[in-house]
């Protein structure tokens, strides 16, 4: 049987090693492993972003980094198939359909919503309604699996709800369940502070940073005084190297954070620094990257318009 798998990132700013390992690296290795007949769909999720950018100049600028950074990361638009959401306008139109089948209540016990309510902030119905525009990306594709990290679970049981929803309500089996795909040990990525890594908690190390970031950020890691093993270095080392691997360095360190840090840095910039360069290389030829989008968005297209029709019969506008 084939497999489809679809997964994206929101373009609210350089992609961190927390959303590498958590999700893009898989969508990589997944790509690596496809079959004849699998599909792999990776997005931009511009119409996301857009709950947290309202600057045309900053939307844009994110988009196209975000595209070089996928095809810098591995992502092969031969194998896959790389598209920006607001080019398949399939999305929010079926996201219409799903807000008329969801009701408020469920909306208000997603994660998102309930910890932005408990900051206080002003939420835009967008970012209220962020889980059934993320079902229809989901499910317009039959979608199997959803590779990302543990914060978006909950995200994907919504759309896995939304599917069991449509189709009772409607008699159909139009939408598939997906599964989520998440990895253990990498489903949240721990930041320089030793909290989740993420781009609000300003505790982030950029996936294509430079040599001097790294070093700043890395030296900036809180390290709790006392103990041999400074744990939110080890944590970060262990994404890079196994166990046995850090362990004669550990062992030899014992205490010595300045050392492990700078082990860290060494071994962070030798990770990065293939993936730098080819980022550098892939930044020259901008209208490659605009013909991958454009050839992505046919792609999606097709397969999207194509779910979004049969959804209309069944609803009964077509
Ligand atoms: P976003 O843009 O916030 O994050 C992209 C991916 O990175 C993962 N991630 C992490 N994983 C482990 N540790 C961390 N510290 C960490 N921080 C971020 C996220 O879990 C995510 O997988 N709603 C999504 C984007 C989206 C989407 C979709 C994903 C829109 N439509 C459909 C899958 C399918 C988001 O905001 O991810």
């Amino acid at each position: 049987m084939s497999k489809i798998i679809l997964s994206g990132v929101k373009p609210t700013g350089r992609p961190h090693i927390g959303n590498y390992f958590g999700a893009m690296k898989q969508f990589v290795d997944l790509q690596n492993k496809l079959a004849s007949g699998d599909h792999n769909f990776i997005m931009i999720a511009d119409y996301h972003g857009l709950n947290f950018i309202h600057d045309q100049a900053t939307m844009r600028e994110n988009t196209l980094n975000l595209a070089i950074d996928y095809l810098a990361i591995g992502i092969d638009p031969v194998k896959s198939t790389i598209f920006k959401q607001s080019d398949v306008s399939a999305h929010t139109e079926l996201g219409w359909i799903f807000n008329t089948i969801t009701t408020m209540p469920y909306l208000m016990r997603a994660h998102a919503f309930k910890d932005a309510e408990a900051k206080n902030k002003e939420i835009s119905v967008g970012a209220f309604d962020y889980p059934m525009l993320m079902a229809a990306d989901i499910l317009l594709y039959n979608t199997d699996i959803v590779p990302v990290g543990q914060d978006q679970k909950q995200h994907v049981e919504y759309a896995r709800d939304t599917a069991l929803k449509f189709n009772h309500i409607f008699k159909t089996e139009t939408f598939k369940l997906p599964d989520v795909l998440t990895i253990e040990g990498v489903a949240v990525v721990p930041g320089t502070d030793g909290q989740k890594m993420s781009k609000s908690y300003g505790n982030t190390i950029g996936l294509f940073a430079t040599r001097e970031e790294i070093t700043k950020a890395v030296m900036g890691i809180v390290t709790d005084s006392g103990s041999d093993v400074p744990k939110n270095v080890y944590a970060m080392h262990r994404l890079l190297k196994s166990e046995a691997e850090l362990a004669p360095l550990y062992e030899a360190n014992k205490g010595k954070y300045k050392a492990l840090k700078d082990a860290l840095v060494e071994d962070i910039d030798a990770f990065i620094k293939p993936m730098r360069e080819r980022r550098e290389e892939l930044a020259r030829d901008i209208d490659k990257v605009h013909a991958v989008l454009a050839e992505g968005a046919i792609k999606a297209r097709a397969q999207a318009d194509m779910k979004l029709a049969e959804v209309k019969k069944v609803i009964g506008v077509l």
